[in-house]
């Protein structure tokens, strides 16, 4: 059976202090289950701090963003091995921010996933339809080439260390979530394009996870759904109480 994952994103809130707080009032809320995954992706500066602060704990830590080179020239960048050596093993990429703000493409998230498999890290990548391409009814063929020009290049080895996010990017803070029926016959199509390309076993062993506006009060719903396996959450997993409240609707 797929384990459950919920990951918070912090994006680019949380100083130390606040890292340390948020950690601790999650932690006294959190109860332990055996089939769930807890991470949580604070910013470079406190990821260290973040895995002490998380040691008592089972939360995991996980890096929002990561260099598609091993080391080098690359002034400002950080690579898997400086975060492997800190105690993270899991990073984020192709979340659509970094593809619109920072021009990250298909090429460079291709690097991005390679390198830190590479490193033996495991990988959280996120894509999704912007709201032109859906009214334009095209968000299944938007996403199985944002897949397949990523993801279908790795071994079957490779691809067990992803997990998938689907991010519509029209819901990620909007506050306007895709419907459960969208929702489930997206995961639905992903999983089928995972089953024609790796197989039935590892499709039904891949997790995929929804983001876009998940908040407690909508969790439940979007989790029902058969083919999500968790959620990646942003604005929602930056109040405990909220953030426990989507664990525990899963
Ligand atoms: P949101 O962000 O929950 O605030 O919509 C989701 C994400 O960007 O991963």
């Amino acid at each position: 059976m797929r384990k459950k994952i919920i990951a918070g994103n912090w994006k680019m809130n949380n100083n130390k202090s606040e890292t340390k707080q948020l950690i601790s009032s999650i932690n006294n809320l959190l109860k332990f289950r055996d089939n769930l995954r807890v991470i949580i992706a604070p910013s470079f500066t406190n990821l260290e701090s973040a895995v002490g602060y998380s040691s008592d704990s089972f939360i995991e830590v996980s890096s929002q963003n990561v260099h598609h080179k091993t080391s080098g020239a690359y002034t400002g960048e950080v690579s898997a091995a400086m975060l492997l050596s800190i105690g993270i093993n899991i990073a984020i990429i192709g979340h659509s921010e970094r593809r619109e703000y920072f021009n990250e493409d298909e090429l460079l998230l291709f690097e991005k996933v390679k390198t830190t498999l590479d490193n033996g890290m495991e990988v959280i990548f996120c894509f999704g339809e912007n709201i032109n391409e859906r009214r334009a009814n095209k968000h299944f063929d938007v996403v199985s080439s944002q897949i397949k020009n990523v993801l279908f290049k790795l071994k079957d080895s490779e691809f067990k260390k992803i997990i998938l996010a689907y991010e519509p990017v029209w819901a990620i803070g909007t506050g306007e979530t895709a419907n459960p029926t969208q929702i489930q016959e997206m995961h639905s199509h992903i999983r089928k394009l995972i089953a024609a390309k790796y197989g039935n076993k590892l499709s039904q062993s891949t997790p995929i996870l929804y983001g876009g506006s998940v908040k407690s009060n909508n969790a439940v719903e979007i989790f029902s759904n058969k083919d999500v396996d968790g959620g990646l959450i942003g604005g929602a997993s930056l109040n405990s109480e909220d953030f426990i409240n989507i664990i525990n609707s899963i």
